[in-house]
């Protein structure tokens, strides 16, 4: 790999011992996948607080050094973790004291995070705490190189906003934040970001969970191939998009999408193409639609639900407002619990629109942070979960072993209000 005079300085240890480690792991990185060059990046987003027990042991044998050393840098090497060079954020990570108590997720992790948040705060990291960094401040430009990590974030950060990001690790962020470069290879080139399949929806596309199906139709289909979506397509906003890629990135690897007059590298479907032949469309409809349905479904089997989670990716203002209204002079059924995840700033305008409080008072709760997924941990005692999350809905069961319904808002509420799951396929 060409390493410019730069580069190579910070490799030679000009810059300290753990910024040479970061040199020499991206180096290895990128030497491994056939870049030819890093690229300059001043956007990380990893998950160096996340709490796991390699990284309890380690800290508590060696302390917070070792453990990014170990962890982010794959250096066994003793140093001291200077300030992050360029601009990084830690993503979603373990629950925090707020869900202190709602379920068997150890209060060791949550104190072994709160110390982490510390150490890393101190070194320049912005605990954002959410797979959605992009709802709350980190919002990349179209053509801006970023090292992140978290499927939904990557898909979102390619396809929506036009940035250009690999699916990155623990270890490519950890060591892009002390250097700000990443190797220059996959999503970075432009030639690597056209569309490879074409996607015709047939039915139409105009609801939240629409969107979901669709999403996990495509991911089933093109797995980490590169789809471009035409059709019967309402106007999508930020939260249909945001479940639309988190489910392409669940059942499939989709890290890029364009859909033609949406999406900023598609202007047109010539375009999304990169001028290139158009193949011929593979077709959504009813039978397909159903398919990705009745997959989603395939893990519920008790109509009783004893736990309600929304927010999969975090939950804008605006679906937290939209759980509220639904909740408004309603009360949970005994037994049943509801969960809102969101980004802890959203939570903040959430408190002071009243919101928060509106929910709480039927007896739901809204959590930041993490969600069950990550944490492994729902309300003790969850035999069978709703969602209206496609990603929440495939992955929980294999998580937690236990049940899965998936459905629209509404029949979300109803399930917490009634305790009973009454979803179909309208
Ligand atoms: Fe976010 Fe958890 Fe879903 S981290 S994307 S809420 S699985």
């Amino acid at each position: 790999m060409k390493l410019t005079d730069e580069e190579s300085s910070m490799r030679d240890g000009v810059e300290g011992d753990a910024v040479a480690a970061a040199m020499d792991l991206l180096i290895r990185y990128g030497d491994a996948l056939g870049a030819e060059r890093l690229v300059d990046t001043r956007n990380v987003a990893g998950t160096m607080t996340q709490p796991s027990p390699a990284k309890a042991q380690l800290v508590r044998e060696k302390g917070w050094a070792k453990a990014y050393a170990v962890i982010n840098l794959d250096s066994d090497d003793d140093f001291e973790i200077p300030r992050m060079k360029v601009p990084t954020c830690q993503l979603q990570h373990g629950f925090s004291d707020d869900a202190d108590g709602l379920t068997s997720y150890s209060k060791q992790s949550i104190e072994l995070q709160a110390d982490a948040e510390s150490y890393y705060s101190e070194r320049g990291v912005n605990v954002l705490a959410t797979c959605t960094p992009y709802q709350v401040g980190n919002l990349p430009v179209r053509g801006e190189h970023v090292a992140w990590m978290e499927s939904s974030a990557v898909v979102y950060a390619n396809s929506v906003l036009g940035a250009r990001t690999n699916c990155e690790g623990g270890a490519s962020t950890g060591a892009a934040a002390l250097t700000g470069k990443i190797p220059y290879w996959g999503n970075h080139l432009t030639e690597n970001r056209y569309a490879t399949h074409l996607l015709q929806a047939d039915t139409s596309i105009d609801t939240f969970q629409e969107w979901g199906l669709l999403g996990y139709y495509v991911g089933e289909v093109v797995q980490e191939a590169r789809p471009a979506i035409v059709g019967s397509l309402a106007q999508p906003d930020l939260a249909d998009l945001k479940h639309f890629g988190a489910a392409t990135a669940t059942s499939g690897g989709v890290e890029i999408y364009h859909i033609p007059g949406i999406t900023p590298e598609a202007p047109t479907l010539e375009a999304a193409f990169g001028g290139g032949t158009v193949p011929e469309a593979i077709r959504y409809g009813d039978a397909e639609r159903r398919w990705a349905y009745e997959t989603l479904n395939a893990q519920g089997d008790s109509d009783d639900v004893d736990f309600i989670l929304l927010g999969c990716p975090h939950a804008s203002l605006d679906q937290v407002a939209q759980v509220a209204h639904l909740l408004e002079g309603r009360r949970l059924h005994e037994g049943t619990e509801l969960w809102v995840m969101t980004p802890r700033a959203l939570r903040t305008m959430a408190d002071r629109n009243g919101y928060t409080q509106t929910i709480m008072r039927a007896g739901g709760k809204v959590l930041t942070d993490s969600c069950p997924a990550m944490s492994r941990a729902a309300p003790p005692g969850t035999r069978v979960f709703a969602t209206d999350s496609a990603k929440q809905a495939h992955y929980l069961p294999a998580i937690l072993g236990i049940e899965a319904w998936f459905g629209t808002l509404d029949e979300c509420v109803d399930a917490a209000i009634t305790g009973r799951w009454r979803g179909e396929l309208a």
